[in-house]
Protein backbone atom coordinates (compact mmCIF):
# COMPACT_ATOMS: atom_id res chain seq x y z
CA UNK A 1 0.00 0.00 0.00
CA UNK A 2 1.11 3.75 -0.97
CA UNK A 3 0.48 5.34 2.58
CA UNK A 4 -0.33 9.19 2.46
CA UNK A 5 -0.80 11.75 5.23
CA UNK A 6 -2.73 14.65 4.25
CA UNK A 7 -2.11 18.28 6.51
CA UNK A 8 -4.70 20.72 5.98
CA UNK A 9 -5.92 23.78 7.70
CA UNK A 10 -9.35 24.36 6.75
CA UNK A 11 -12.55 22.85 4.94
CA UNK A 12 -10.45 20.10 3.18
CA UNK A 13 -12.53 20.14 -0.09
CA UNK A 14 -9.24 18.60 -1.55
CA UNK A 15 -9.06 15.96 0.86
CA UNK A 16 -12.79 15.07 -0.09
CA UNK A 17 -11.13 14.60 -4.06
CA UNK A 18 -8.51 12.11 -2.40
CA UNK A 19 -10.71 10.12 -0.53
CA UNK A 20 -13.59 9.84 -3.47
CA UNK A 21 -10.56 8.70 -5.96
CA UNK A 22 -9.47 6.36 -4.18
CA UNK A 23 -13.05 4.88 -3.29
CA UNK A 24 -13.82 4.85 -6.54
CA UNK A 25 -10.39 3.00 -7.30
CA UNK A 26 -9.12 5.83 -9.41
CA UNK A 27 -5.95 6.31 -7.06
CA UNK A 28 -5.22 2.06 -6.58
CA UNK A 29 -3.38 0.37 -3.96
CA UNK A 30 -3.31 4.47 -1.68
CA UNK A 31 -4.44 4.82 1.21
CA UNK A 32 -4.76 7.85 3.87
CA UNK A 33 -2.90 7.14 7.22
CA UNK A 34 -3.93 10.60 8.97
CA UNK A 35 -5.23 13.54 8.57
CA UNK A 36 -3.19 16.08 10.18
CA UNK A 37 -4.38 19.51 11.04
CA UNK A 38 -2.77 22.78 11.90
CA UNK A 39 -6.33 24.12 13.58
CA UNK A 40 -8.50 22.48 15.99
CA UNK A 41 -12.13 21.93 14.75
CA UNK A 42 -11.80 22.59 10.98
CA UNK A 43 -14.47 21.10 8.96
CA UNK A 44 -11.66 18.56 7.08
CA UNK A 45 -11.24 16.40 10.50
CA UNK A 46 -14.91 15.79 10.34
CA UNK A 47 -14.31 14.26 6.71
CA UNK A 48 -11.34 12.58 7.74
CA UNK A 49 -13.41 11.03 10.41
CA UNK A 50 -16.70 10.16 8.96
CA UNK A 51 -14.33 8.22 6.87
CA UNK A 52 -12.96 6.47 9.42
CA UNK A 53 -9.22 7.75 9.14
CA UNK A 54 -7.19 8.54 11.70
CA UNK A 55 -6.78 12.56 12.63
CA UNK A 56 -3.97 14.56 14.54
CA UNK A 57 -4.27 18.20 15.87
CA UNK A 58 -1.14 19.83 15.92
CA UNK A 59 -1.66 23.07 16.76
CA UNK A 60 0.26 25.91 15.03
CA UNK A 61 -0.81 28.42 17.83
CA UNK A 62 0.37 26.16 20.59
CA UNK A 63 3.49 24.72 18.71
CA UNK A 64 4.81 27.72 17.01
CA UNK A 65 8.26 27.37 15.89
CA UNK A 66 7.88 23.25 17.06
CA UNK A 67 5.47 22.72 14.77
CA UNK A 68 7.14 21.17 11.62
CA UNK A 69 9.67 19.24 14.30
CA UNK A 70 6.33 17.68 15.95
CA UNK A 71 5.10 16.53 12.22
CA UNK A 72 8.14 15.43 11.42
CA UNK A 73 8.75 13.20 14.34
CA UNK A 74 5.44 11.63 14.60
CA UNK A 75 5.20 10.97 10.79
CA UNK A 76 8.85 9.57 10.22
CA UNK A 77 9.22 6.08 8.68
CA UNK A 78 5.24 5.75 8.56
CA UNK A 79 4.23 7.27 5.54
CA UNK A 80 5.26 7.48 1.39
CA UNK A 81 4.09 10.93 0.77
CA UNK A 82 3.10 13.69 2.51
CA UNK A 83 0.15 15.66 0.57
CA UNK A 84 -0.51 19.57 2.12
CA UNK A 85 -4.19 19.83 0.87
CA UNK A 86 -4.78 24.03 1.69
CA UNK A 87 -2.27 23.81 4.83
CA UNK A 88 -1.49 27.01 5.64
CA UNK A 89 1.69 26.62 8.23
CA UNK A 90 5.22 27.08 6.18
CA UNK A 91 7.18 23.64 7.04
CA UNK A 92 10.60 23.62 7.56
CA UNK A 93 13.89 22.85 6.73
CA UNK A 94 14.04 19.12 8.30
CA UNK A 95 10.60 17.69 7.26
CA UNK A 96 11.64 18.66 3.66
CA UNK A 97 15.05 17.04 3.28
CA UNK A 98 13.83 14.34 5.63
CA UNK A 99 10.54 13.89 2.90
CA UNK A 100 12.99 15.52 -0.61
CA UNK A 101 10.95 14.82 -3.23
CA UNK A 102 7.55 13.38 -1.38
CA UNK A 103 5.85 16.19 -0.44
CA UNK A 104 3.18 18.19 -2.42
CA UNK A 105 1.28 21.00 -2.51
CA UNK A 106 -1.63 22.90 -4.24
CA UNK A 107 -1.43 26.07 -5.56
CA UNK A 108 -4.66 28.00 -6.63
CA UNK A 109 -2.59 30.17 -9.69
CA UNK A 110 -0.66 29.01 -12.31
CA UNK A 111 3.20 28.92 -10.93
CA UNK A 112 5.06 31.14 -11.33
CA UNK A 113 2.22 34.12 -11.24
CA UNK A 114 0.41 34.74 -8.02
CA UNK A 115 2.70 33.04 -5.59
CA UNK A 116 4.95 32.71 -3.26
CA UNK A 117 4.72 34.65 0.48
CA UNK A 118 1.59 36.26 1.59
CA UNK A 119 -0.29 34.59 -1.63
CA UNK A 120 -3.25 32.45 -0.53
CA UNK A 121 -6.83 31.91 0.00
CA UNK A 122 -9.11 34.27 -2.22
CA UNK A 123 -5.96 37.07 -2.25
CA UNK A 124 -4.84 34.57 -5.52
CA UNK A 125 -7.86 35.18 -7.14
CA UNK A 126 -8.25 38.94 -6.26
CA UNK A 127 -4.54 39.32 -7.07
CA UNK A 128 -5.39 37.43 -10.63
CA UNK A 129 -9.16 39.57 -11.39
CA UNK A 130 -7.19 42.97 -10.31
CA UNK A 131 -4.10 42.25 -12.89
CA UNK A 132 -6.49 41.44 -15.50
CA UNK A 133 -4.86 38.32 -16.61
CA UNK A 134 -7.13 35.51 -18.92
CA UNK A 135 -6.39 32.39 -17.77
CA UNK A 136 -5.69 30.88 -14.45
CA UNK A 137 -6.02 27.69 -12.98
CA UNK A 138 -4.02 25.50 -10.33
CA UNK A 139 -0.64 23.82 -10.05
CA UNK A 140 0.19 20.92 -8.14
CA UNK A 141 4.04 20.65 -7.24
CA UNK A 142 7.20 19.33 -5.22
CA UNK A 143 7.67 21.34 -2.12
CA UNK A 144 11.25 22.34 -1.23
CA UNK A 145 13.09 25.25 0.72
CA UNK A 146 11.35 28.13 -0.87
CA UNK A 147 7.57 29.08 -1.03
CA UNK A 148 5.83 28.04 -3.88
CA UNK A 149 8.99 27.19 -5.47
CA UNK A 150 9.12 23.60 -6.14
CA UNK A 151 9.14 21.43 -9.05
CA UNK A 152 5.77 21.59 -10.97
CA UNK A 153 3.80 18.13 -10.88
CA UNK A 154 0.59 19.48 -12.82
CA UNK A 155 -0.85 22.49 -13.91
CA UNK A 156 -4.51 22.82 -15.35
CA UNK A 157 -6.07 25.86 -17.06
CA UNK A 158 -9.79 27.65 -16.77
CA UNK A 159 -10.56 30.90 -18.96
CA UNK A 160 -10.71 33.85 -16.47
CA UNK A 161 -14.47 35.38 -17.53
CA UNK A 162 -14.45 39.32 -17.03
CA UNK A 163 -17.71 38.72 -15.33
CA UNK A 164 -15.85 36.72 -12.07
CA UNK A 165 -15.66 37.93 -8.49
CA UNK A 166 -12.60 36.84 -6.23
CA UNK A 167 -15.32 34.23 -4.87
CA UNK A 168 -17.07 32.89 -8.08
CA UNK A 169 -13.04 32.59 -9.73
CA UNK A 170 -12.04 30.39 -6.71
CA UNK A 171 -14.64 28.15 -7.02
CA UNK A 172 -13.76 27.34 -10.77
CA UNK A 173 -10.06 27.15 -9.80
CA UNK A 174 -11.36 24.88 -6.61
CA UNK A 175 -12.79 21.96 -9.79
CA UNK A 176 -9.35 21.95 -11.62
CA UNK A 177 -7.84 21.47 -8.11
CA UNK A 178 -9.91 19.15 -7.39
CA UNK A 179 -9.23 16.91 -10.57
CA UNK A 180 -4.92 17.85 -10.41
CA UNK A 181 -4.51 16.80 -7.13
CA UNK A 182 -5.59 12.93 -7.58
CA UNK A 183 -3.79 13.19 -10.89
CA UNK A 184 -0.45 14.05 -9.22
CA UNK A 185 -0.72 11.35 -6.53
CA UNK A 186 -1.87 8.45 -9.26
CA UNK A 187 1.30 10.10 -10.84
CA UNK A 188 3.41 9.46 -8.00
CA UNK A 189 1.86 6.70 -6.39
CA UNK A 190 2.74 4.51 -9.48
CA UNK A 191 6.44 5.34 -9.78
CA UNK A 192 5.60 7.71 -13.01
CA UNK A 193 7.63 10.57 -11.90
CA UNK A 194 11.54 11.26 -12.70
CA UNK A 195 12.95 14.90 -12.00
CA UNK A 196 15.31 15.79 -13.94
CA UNK A 197 16.85 19.25 -12.29
CA UNK A 198 13.79 20.94 -11.62
CA UNK A 199 11.75 19.54 -14.62
CA UNK A 200 9.31 16.76 -13.45
CA UNK A 201 9.36 14.04 -16.75
CA UNK A 202 5.87 11.94 -16.56
CA UNK A 203 6.20 8.15 -18.31
C1 LIG B 1 -7.23 25.44 -2.02
O1 LIG B 1 -7.56 26.48 -2.90
C2 LIG B 1 -5.76 25.13 -2.12
O2 LIG B 1 -5.24 25.32 -3.39
C3 LIG B 1 -5.16 26.13 -1.17
O3 LIG B 1 -6.08 26.22 -0.12
C4 LIG B 1 -7.39 25.86 -0.57
C5 LIG B 1 -7.87 24.77 0.33
O4 LIG B 1 -9.12 24.30 0.04
N1 LIG B 1 -3.81 25.79 -0.85
P1 LIG B 1 -9.70 23.00 0.76
O5 LIG B 1 -9.43 23.12 2.27
O6 LIG B 1 -9.06 21.79 0.17
O7 LIG B 1 -11.18 23.06 0.49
Amino acid sequence: MFKIAVLISGSGTNLQSIIDNIKDGYLKNCTIEYVISDKKDVFGLKRAKENNIKTMVFDKNELKEDLSCNILKFLKGKVDLIVLAGFTSILKENIIDEFRNRIINIHPSLIPSFCGKGMYGLKVHEAVIEYGVKISGCTVHFVDHGTDTGSIIIQKVIDVKSTYSAKELQQEVLKTEHKALPEAIKLISEGRIKIDKRKVIVS
